[in-house]
């Protein structure tokens, strides 16, 4: 079992990739903590997978304070061995009608909460080492239209992760990354199904992802199979990026 006996925090855990990730883990031996805003779907997930093996901790990734308290929590119930950073928000707009509001909210999530989970993880590995899987994506790689702080935050996720790369390796702290293509899960609720069919058409092996493929990727990174993997950035995305390179 690749995550035997160690603990295991992943942000957005309550949904798509980071449920996918929680299943994962647990079934590869680690104990895990379920950290989400979405206190139904997080608690009815821990619940399902019993108090021994999952917990769930309310956390909006944006405020300080709810991360310490998260670190503190995961630390008492399984150690903090490996953390998926995967909470995120999508949404589409052209750059001309951004709010400042609107601006701040995805950047706030996406890039600062990243950072902020990143820096309590650090802070908790200093003495045992540990593995931090950045959740970046595709979109961190290429533009594309009416998604300019999604795209912002993502491309800053990619080379946050290698610099937290650099201050970690002498402590045993490996940071890397994943950048998912288009993945069928609740993110993706809100386009319609012509614009399904033409994200579909952009992953060469003619399908969206599934969740699975990428919690693969997540629990290999945080496994020690990826003991010499630190600062890299791994594409999950059916071959999307491998045209435009
Ligand atoms: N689905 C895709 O096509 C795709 C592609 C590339 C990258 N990603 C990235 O994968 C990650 C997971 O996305 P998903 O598709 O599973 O989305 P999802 O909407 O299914 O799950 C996201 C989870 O994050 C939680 N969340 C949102 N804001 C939060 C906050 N402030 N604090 C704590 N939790 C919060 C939500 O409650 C939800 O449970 C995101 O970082 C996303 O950007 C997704």
């Amino acid at each position: 079992m690749r995550l035997k006996d160690k603990g295991i925090i992943v942000t957005g855990g309550a949904s798509g990739i980071g449920e996918a990730t929680i299943r994962r883990a647990v079934a590869e031996g680690a104990r895990a903590v379920i950290a989400d805003m979405n206190a139904e779907a997080g608690e009815a997930l821990a619940a399902e997978l019993g108090d021994e093996k999952a917990r769930f901790v309310r956390v909006d990734v944006t405020r300080s304070e709810d991360v310490a308290a998260l670190f503190r929590e995961a630390a008492d119930f399984c150690g903090v061995d490996g953390v998926f950073n995967n909470a995120g928000v999508g949404g589409l707009c052209p750059a001309v009608d951004y709010t400042d509001e609107d601006w701040q909210h995805i950047i706030d999530i996406n890039l600062s909460g990243v950072f902020k989970v990143a820096r309590e993880a650090m802070r908790h590995m200093q003495e045992h080492g540990g593995s931090i899987v950045n959740c970046a994506s595709i979109l961190g790689h290429l533009g594309q239209s009416e998604t300019a702080a999604y795209t912002a935050a993502k491309g800053g996720v990619l080379n946050l992760t290698r610099t937290l790369a650099l201050e970690g390796a002498a402590k045993g702290i490996r940071v890397s990354s994943i950048s998912p293509g288009y993945i069928k899960t609740p993110l993706l609720e809100v386009l319609d199904q012509e614009t399904l069919d033409f994200l579909t058409d952009l992953h060469p092996v003619g399908r969206l992802g599934r969740p699975e493929e990428v919690a693969n990727a997540a629990v290999f990174l945080m496994s020690d199979e990826a003991s010499f993997i630190t600062g890299a950035d791994l594409l999950v995305d059916g071959g999307f990026a491998a045209g435009k390179s």
